[in-house]
């Protein structure tokens, strides 16, 4: 099974379990829309392969940390489709939640989510208490307010906002916590493992800026063009396209660089160079590279 594969056997069976008989059948419709609809998921691969890594000795720990920043992620994107925020009706290749269910149950369905996250999080932590602690803290920071989704997401009601911050914060930061959460839920050091959340995180953002311009709707699932009709900081719009794929680029190489000396650093690094590849293929970089805004 390969980890792609391992995420999702990992969230389903997660799902099932903390979801129980008796919850209203429409929320639960909408939860098994916003979770199970073809995600990358990209996050709940690199906790596990940061724990593998770090010689996982609690992989039931690892997959549930996994598994719960998936559900943040997956609720944040639930949230960020609603009209308050992109007004986007499709989400990976499929009506959006609240084009699917209606704005009630897609609210429901992002709170019930982050909720779960945790839920899972607490079953699988109970059997190592101080890990627990630590993925909780790590988790949180990841969402939360100064500097994860929650925070991100609030830049857009400033009128004024650094690019970078808001960036790091509405995505890198739950790849940081990813990478995190990976080391720590094999018992490990979390610390050298920030940076290629941080940079890989970031790259993420900025390949998503990059495709919103270049992108097409089919191909992606989910509307183009929202950053200038919504007005977003955007990074291929403030340094055009050429200079957005260069500085996605050297997001990459700093995310290949900053893989810790561990016996598997090439697998981590070459999961890395697909995932870049796959967000902004060669074929792209070439025709932009030179673009001017
Ligand atoms: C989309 O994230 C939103 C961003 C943070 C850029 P992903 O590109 O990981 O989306 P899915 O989970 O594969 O749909
Ligand atoms: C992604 O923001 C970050 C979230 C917290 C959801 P975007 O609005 O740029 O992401 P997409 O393009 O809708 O996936
Ligand atoms: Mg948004
Ligand atoms: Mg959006």
């Amino acid at each position: 099974m390969n980890l792609h594969q391992m995420a999702e056997k990992a969230l389903a069976l997660h799902f099932e379990k903390a979801l129980g008989p008796s919850a209203p059948p429409r929320l639960i419709a909408a939860m098994r829309h916003a979770l199970f609809s073809g995600g990358a998921r990209i996050r709940p691969q690199l906790c596990m392969a940061v724990a593998h890594a770090c010689g996982t000795q609690a992989p039931e720990l690892t997959q549930a940390a996994g598994v719960a920043i998936e559900m943040m992620h997956c609720a944040s994107l639930v949230h960020d489709d609603m009209p308050a925020f992109d007004n986007a009706d499709t989400r990976r290749g499929r009506p959006s939640v609240h084009k699917a269910y209606g704005e009630a149950l897609a609210l429901l369905t992002g709170d019930g989510l982050i909720v779960m996250a945790y839920q899972v999080l607490l079953q699988a932590g109970k059997a190592h208490p101080e890990r627990l602690i630590a993925l909780m803290q790590t988790v949180s920071d990841g969402v939360g307010v100064p500097d994860g989704i929650v925070a991100g997401q609030a830049w857009e009601c400033e009128t004024r906002a650094d690019l970078a911050q808001y960036q790091r914060a509405k995505t890198g930061a739950l790849f940081v916590a990813a990478t995190c959460a990976g080391a720590q839920s094999a018992g490990a050091d979390p610390l050298p493992w920030r940076a290629l959340g941080e940079c890989l995180g970031e790259a993420y953002q900025v390949a998503d800026d990059i495709r919103d311009v270049v992108g097409q709707a089919q191909e992606l699932g989910k509307p183009t063009g929202q950053d200038a009709q919504h007005g977003r900081p955007s990074v291929a719009h403030e340094l055009g396209l050429g200079g957005a794929i260069s500085y996605f680029e050297n997001l990459i190489d700093c995310a290949v660089d900053s893989v810790p000396p561990v016996a598997s650093a090439e697998t981590l690094r070459n999961i890395v160079r697909s995932e870049s590849e796959r967000l902004v293929p060669s074929s792209i970089s070439k025709k932009y590279a030179h673009a001017t805004p």
